[in-house]
């Protein structure tokens, strides 16, 4: 069991009632509250619209907690304890006055930290410091932390920055990518600046080519009201699938501290080759998915799901072949991709390294024999590495054999879920794995030109049945540099 935080607390949640923090923030903080990580004075003060008594909104946070926690993890006495923390503020976020009557009442604790987590339309995040700053509530050292995605292009990220900035300082802005928080992405650091034997073989002399791939199983479930006007590249794209890629490819920075970091991934992101004009269509695939079936179910095609315009072109896939113009990585693709209703449910980062230069064994299909380091985030988190082993027996064929590089304690403890990671570190005031305004811009300038040949063509999205790994384009994608994507399952 770990020791509780030090730092009293007051969590004020905007956004409370929504999908986000029913399904993810609540239930993280539960787990914090179980392992006894936060401190026990912290007060979580949910923020929203609706006029839910406390006991209403204590009963649906029950209910969402029973249907999104593992079994183990939930039971009545912690779930009491943990209770005894959450108040309800029924608030209009825009009508000002609604700060002084409503939010003051229950900011008593002088002492508490405040973190004001921000999981609204990002339209909002303006009004809300306007309104927090001129009720003097963002004081001392109070924190705002500002959910993904920021903006929904260039422009309009500049906007909400420029808005927020006027009632912030930037150490107090908090922006969260949840991927930042899973376990293995941390571990990926680990690997990569603790051991050297890795770091020397880190770059394109070694390395054929990069895989990072986020899967999921789900639909677009409800949230069809931000989708539509997302889709993946903004979704996915543009914040998880890109930090993941900055992660693999920064240089070591100089201290593990925050600046030192985020230095280093911005400098990665400068150095994206600009994906633009006929590179576009050869570089970047979409998708749509269309009725399918999934275990043996079937599957609503995204244009029937409850929301979606049934003439939308919002892509639910994104595949990328990318590249880094630097001394580390020129000539050393990175292929991303994402979508929803794929068949499995997988995070993965392939390294696969060239092979030998002279193989004195048979091989079929010599790519397959290729060294890989895979970081799998999930479902079952961990790192494995394939080697080369002699088949047992007469001859000497060889055949890839995958060792798994987690330690055996790291198997048997439960991993935290990322926001769990990230919202002890907000309340602990330790911005590492959040980013900085300059590189949240810097990634939007990047998929900007994407995303406006997108809407100037009137291209479409190609459509892939809900069960199967995308489009076929995605296939060709990499057919077409003579590789192959990695199996998922
Ligand atoms: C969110 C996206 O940021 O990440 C969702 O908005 C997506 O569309 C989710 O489902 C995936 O997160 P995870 O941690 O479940 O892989």
């Amino acid at each position: 069991m770990m020791s509780d935080s030090t730092n009293s607390f007051e969590l004020i949640l905007f956004g409370a009632a929504g999908d986000l923090s029913l399904r993810k923030l609540i239930p993280s903080l539960y787990c914090l509250h179980l392992d006894q990580r936060i401190h026990p004075e912290g007060r979580i003060i949910a923020v929203a619209r609706r006029d839910y008594e406390r006991s209403d909104f204590l009963d649906i946070v029950k209910k969402a907690l029973v249907k999104h926690l593992n079994k183990d993890l939930f039971n009545e006495e912690t779930w009491t304890s943990f209770s005894k923390r959450l108040s309800y503020a029924q608030m209009d976020i825009t009508d000002p006055s609604s700060y002084d009557t409503t939010l003051k009442h229950f900011l008593n604790r002088p002492e508490a930290a405040k973190i004001f987590y921000l999981a609204t339309h990002s339209d909002m995040y303006g009004t809300i410091c306007q309104h927090l700053y001129s009720h003097q509530m963002l004081t001392g050292d109070a924190r705002v932390v500002l959910e993904k995605p920021i903006g929904m292009d260039y422009q309009s990220a500049v906007n909400v920055c420029k808005e927020v900035d006027k009632y912030c300082n930037e150490e107090q802005i908090y922006r969260i990518d949840h991927y930042l928080g899973k376990e293995t992405v941390q571990n990926l650091l680990a690997l990569r600046f603790a051991n050297s034997i890795f770091e020397h073989q880190w770059n394109q002399r070694y390395i054929d080519h990069i895989q990072i791939t986020i899967a999921e199983t789900l639909g677009v479930e409800q949230r069809a009201g931000f989708y539509e006007s997302a889709g993946a590249m903004r979704d996915m794209m543009q914040n998880h699938l890109l930090q993941l890629l900055c992660m693999v490819a920064m240089e070591p920075p100089a201290q593990l501290d925050a600046e030192s970091i985020r230095d280093e991934k911005v400098k990665v992101l400068k150095a994206l080759k600009p994906i633009v004009g006929d590179q576009i269509n050869a570089n970047v695939v979409r998708g749509q998915y269309q009725e399918g079936s999934q275990h043996g179910q079937p599957t609503l095609a995204y244009r029937q799901e409850p929301g979606v315009n049934p003439h939308s072109d919002t892509e639910t896939f994104v595949a990328m072949k990318v590249e880094i113009d630097n001394w580390r990585w020129a000539g050393t693709p990175f292929y991303l991709r994402t979508g929803k209703r794929l068949p499995d449910r997988a995070c993965e980062i392939v390294i696969q390294f060239k092979e030998v230069p002279h193989s004195v064994f048979e091989l079929q299909n010599p790519a397959s024999m290729a060294n890989k380091l895979i970081f799998r985030l999930q479902p079952d988190d961990g790192i494995k590495l394939q080697l080369c082993e002699k088949r047992i027996g007469k001859g000497m064929s060889v055949k890839p054999v995958l060792l798994n590089l987690t330690a055996e304690h790291a198997r048997k403890d439960r991993a935290p879920d990322a926001y769990e990671r990230l919202l002890s570190d907000a309340i602990e005031g330790n911005p590492t794995l959040f980013l900085r305004e300059d590189e949240l811009l810097t990634a939007w300038q990047w998929i900007d030109p994407i995303l406006s040949a997108w809407k100037q063509s009137g291209s479409r999205p190609e459509f892939y049945h809900g069960g199967i790994w995308g489009p076929a384009a995605s296939t060709l994608l990499l057919a077409r540099d003579g590789r192959l994507w990695q199996e998922n399952h």
